[in-house]
């Protein structure tokens, strides 16, 4: 299994704040945000890691991260998105660098408080396909929202007014090979976006989408309430935590 980080995108929500560095290099209590993503990956053992970011201040993650020996790892891999044309679109810069394995997508600013162990072995024992990992959130309308008949996951709406679940997916995700084939059908979305929803509904089309639930709190940190919200939570309890 390859993790990769997605942190391109504008970071136009956290503005001024984002007006001369990378949303992804601002801090979260006493690390840069980019260092959770990449923990919550090696906390897993991965150990091949992709970071894809954009905008003007790239090299600035070359200098912050280096061959990722903070980290443990050997070795980064980096790929630059031209533009902000969605997750979707960054997730398919990646392609050359997963060589057909599996990858386990992290949002380059989703930090969590424990770790996605078990998800990433349950993934391993299914046969390919997908798996996201839910969270129960008090404003799921922010998120991408599964819609459920029984257990099963049977639609995930985007940011919808009313949300169908207060499940929220949250973004990690781990996907087989097929991804890079479903990105290039995607179409952009009314944002003008490749929409990584999109591509979840399509393995959910095709009954080859699993869910696990995240255990420990979960947040993103895109927004100033969230930004806040973040470095609240690690300063109280810590972040990507084993145990
Ligand atoms: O945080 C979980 C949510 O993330 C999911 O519930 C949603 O379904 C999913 O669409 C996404 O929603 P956001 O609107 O919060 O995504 P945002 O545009 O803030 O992008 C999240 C990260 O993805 C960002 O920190 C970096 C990466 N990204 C985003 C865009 C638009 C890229 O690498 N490239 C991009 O073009």
């Amino acid at each position: 299994m390859r993790g990769i980080v997605l942190a391109g995108g504008l970071g136009t929500r956290l503005y001024p704040l984002t007006k001369v560095t990378n949303k992804h290099l601002l801090p979260i209590y006493n690390k840069p945000m980019i260092f959770y993503p990449i923990e919550a990956l090696t906390n897993a053992g991965i150990t091949e890691i992709l970071i894809v970011t954009g905008g003007n201040n790239a090299g600035d993650f070359l200098r912050l991260l280096g061959n990722g020996k903070d980290f443990g790892l050997k070795r980064l891999h980096y790929a630059y998105q031209e533009g902000e044309g969605g997750i979707a679109e960054a997730l398919g810069l990646a392609e050359a660098f997963a060589e057909g394995e599996p990858v386990c997508v992290v949002l380059g600013d989703n930090i969590i408080e424990k770790n996605i162990i078990d998800a990433l072995k349950a993934y391993e024992s299914q046969d390919g396909g997908a798996r996201i990992l839910l969270k129960e959130v008090s404003d799921p309308q922010r998120f991408g929202v599964a819609v459920f008949e029984g257990d099963r996951i049977i639609r995930i709406e985007e940011k919808p007014h009313q949300p169908k679940s207060k499940y929220a997916i949250t973004g990690i995700y781990m996907y087989d090979s097929k991804v890079f084939d479903i990105i290039k059908e995607l179409k952009p979305s009314g944002r003008g976006e490749l929409e990584i929803t999109d591509v979840n509904n399509a393995y959910i089309e095709t009954s080859t989408m699993r869910w696990s639930i995240l255990d420990g709190w979960w947040t993103d940190a895109g927004t100033i309430e969230s930004l806040l919200r973040a470095g609240n939570l690690v300063a109280k309890t810590g972040a990507n935590k084993i145990d």
